[in-house]
């Protein structure tokens, strides 16, 4: 039976990396019997090509390869964004505890020991393939809420391009302040998603040209509470969310939604509320003009003085924008 995506309808794409033509064309055959679509190479330097080539939903990888090595491989394929959620079986001629260990060190999701019992790699394939299904349709569900927080930016005009600008200076001001490249990837998708919660804020209020009454301001605080709740039931948003919900957060719990405090702030959430406020104040309101990036600066620098914003977060994003020597207002 030929094993389908319910989403694509698609064949699904397998690839065989072994330097030993006789087991790829075994491998071959097998899979190609059972429906799928079978790609193969020889060694890791082909292998990493084919993957980016062909995006296969599973690969099946050899250990003892010349050149760059089948746990080589796993490892950068498990360390890409792009192919991280790929399902990797190891197949290997030694898999004593320490191979095993080596190989789910490297990141393998399974790993299988030569000669291969044809119906168990037909099995394992299989399994792993509803994996990755899974992981397709939770990034489809990621996908579709991209698209709207992009057009949500659209609906208002002075806003055009917001969501990229944040994202490329929440991942520079992330990268100089040292985190982690899961949270930077987490910084790059949070900017998009960031005002998802907008979606539940009606036009009279959200295009509204001049400042917000009492209660209008009431209803657009809700924003990061109604992003954060979609996002609620995607695992794979689980990093995002904190920005989601805590970027209009302010460090003396004069912020929303939920008046946290210093600490009790994401740092994630702070370094995008600081890009947010900057990309804000530079940008055309229907009630005001761009600010300049000198003035956007000592805006910021104000809010630190007045301790809002974290000195070292500022500091350090004005730096990467060569602001460094601008004074605040006093
Ligand atoms: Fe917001």
């Amino acid at each position: 039976m030929i094993e389908t995506s319910p989403q694509a309808q698609r064949r699904s794409r397998v690839l065989v990396v072994d330097d030993h033509e006789s087991i790829r064309m075994l491998f071959q055959r097998l899979l190609t019997v059972d429906g799928h679509e079978v790609f193969s190479a020889e060694d890791g330097a082909a292998a990493l090509e084919a993957v980016a080539r062909h995006q296969p939903d599973v690969i099946l990888l050899d250990v003892a390869m010349p050149t760059i090595d089948g746990l080589e491989v796993c490892r950068r394929l498990k360390s890409d964004v792009a192919t991280r959620l790929t399902p990797v079986v190891l197949v290997t001629g030694q898999a004593g505890l320490s191979d095993r260990l080596r190989g789910l060190e490297a990141g393998a999701d399974e790993i299988l020991e030569k000669p291969v019992h044809p119906n168990e790699l037909r099995a394992r394939v299989r399994s792993l393939l509803r994996v990755k299904y899974l992981i397709d349709a939770l990034d489809s569900a990621e996908a579709a809420f991209m698209a709207l927080a992009l057009t949500i930016e659209a609906r208002d005009p002075m806003t055009n391009g917001h969501c990229e600008r944040l994202a490329k200076h929440a991942v520079r001001l992330g990268r100089a302040l040292g985190v982690c490249d899961e949270d930077l990837d987490a910084l790059h998708r949070g900017a998009y998603l960031h005002d998802l919660g907008k979606v539940g804020v009606p036009d009279h209020v959200l295009l509204k040209e001049g400042p917000l009454t009492r209660d209008e301001f009431d209803v657009m605080k809700q924003h990061p509470v109604i992003g954060d709740n979609l996002c609620a039931p995607l695992q794979s948003l689980k990093r995002v969310r904190p920005i989601i919900r805590s970027h209009h957060e302010r460090l003396d719990g004069s912020g929303y939604p939920d008046g946290l405090r210093g600490d009790a702030i994401p740092l994630l959430a702070q370094i995008v509320g600081v890009v947010d406020v900057f990309d804000a104040l530079t940008s055309r309101r229907p009630y005001r003009g761009p600010l300049t990036p000198q003035d956007a600066a000592r805006h910021l620098l104000e809010e630190v003085e007045q301790g809002r914003m974290s000195r070292k977060y500022v500091d350090a994003f004005l730096e990467i924008l060569c602001l460094g020597g601008v004074g605040a207002v006093h």
